[in-house]
């Protein structure tokens, strides 16, 4: 049975301390969670406090981005080698601000998953069309560009240990969510893209979760839907309440 993740997206908000008073508030009230995996990922600086904080509980921790290779001349980077050694479980790979502000490609997404998935961690990688290529009715060209380009590379064995989030830029941050419907569809025309790469089975084991301004109104009916396998959620992850509320959609 795969089990639903609901990841949360900090993005560049929250100090350690911030981290901690969260943790502190958020632990109890989602202890008894079993039906679905629990998973925030925080900025860089505070993956240490989130580690620690969420130490022995069922909250894992992932970080947002990271580097290929495993240390070396690059000032400014981050690899898996190191997130793996802080106590990080999951990564988010090609995030669409990634890609629209740091020059992240389909190309440098195969290349960050190959190294996360070298050191253990559990790849959450982002696929999502802008607003004008819905509306020109070229969002599965695009998906299918973005999961040649970016996952059709990986052996089965690497594949199978992948998360994917069907983003759609339209929707983040901008209170308006992709209906339940119009997500279930694009989310089975992605299954049928790794079912012809990768096999029936394996498309049918995949978590594809939906993200894009998903909120504790519209949780529900989003993870109801077939297709759904849980959600990445950015601005309603910060505050451990309406967090809580999501994880008990
Ligand atoms: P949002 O962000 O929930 O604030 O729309 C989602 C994301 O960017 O992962």
């Amino acid at each position: 049975m795969k089990k639903p993740i609901i990841a949360g997206n900090w993005k560049m908000y929250k100090t350690p301390a911030e981290t901690a008073a969260f943790f502190e508030a958020f632990r109890p009230m989602v202890a008894e969670v079993t039906h679905c995996e629990i998973v925030i990922c925080t900025p860089f600086t505070n993956l240490d406090a989130a580690v620690r904080a969420a130490d022995g509980s069922n909250v894992a921790i992932g970080a947002q981005n990271l580097y290929w290779g495993r240390e070396g001349a690059r000032t400014g980077e981050v690899s898996g080698y190191m997130l793996q050694a802080v106590g990080c479980r999951y990564v988010v790979v090609g995030h669409s601000e990634r890609r629209q502000f740091f020059g992240e490609t389909d190309a440098t997404v195969l290349k960050r998953t190959l190294a996360a998935l070298e050191y253990g961690l559990t790849p959450i990688v982002c696929l999502g069309e802008h607003l004008d290529e819905r509306e020109s009715g070229r969002t599965e060209a695009v998906l299918s560009d973005q999961f040649e380009g970016g996952l059709a590379a990986l052996t089965p064995e690497q594949f199978a240990e992948v998360v994917i989030a069907y983003e759609p830029v339209w929707a983040i941050g901008t209170g308006r969510s992709a209906t339940p419907d119009m997500a279930n569809e694009t989310h089975r025309f992605i299954r049928g893209k790794i079912a012809a790469k990768f096999g029936a089975a394996q498309a049918a084991a995949t978590r594809i979760l939906y993200g894009g301004s998903v909120n504790p109104a519209n949780a529900s009916t989003l993870m109801a839907e077939a297709e759904i396998d849980g959600g990445l959620v950015g601005g309603a992850s910060l505050e451990p309440e309406s967090f809580t509320r999501l994880v008990n959609y």
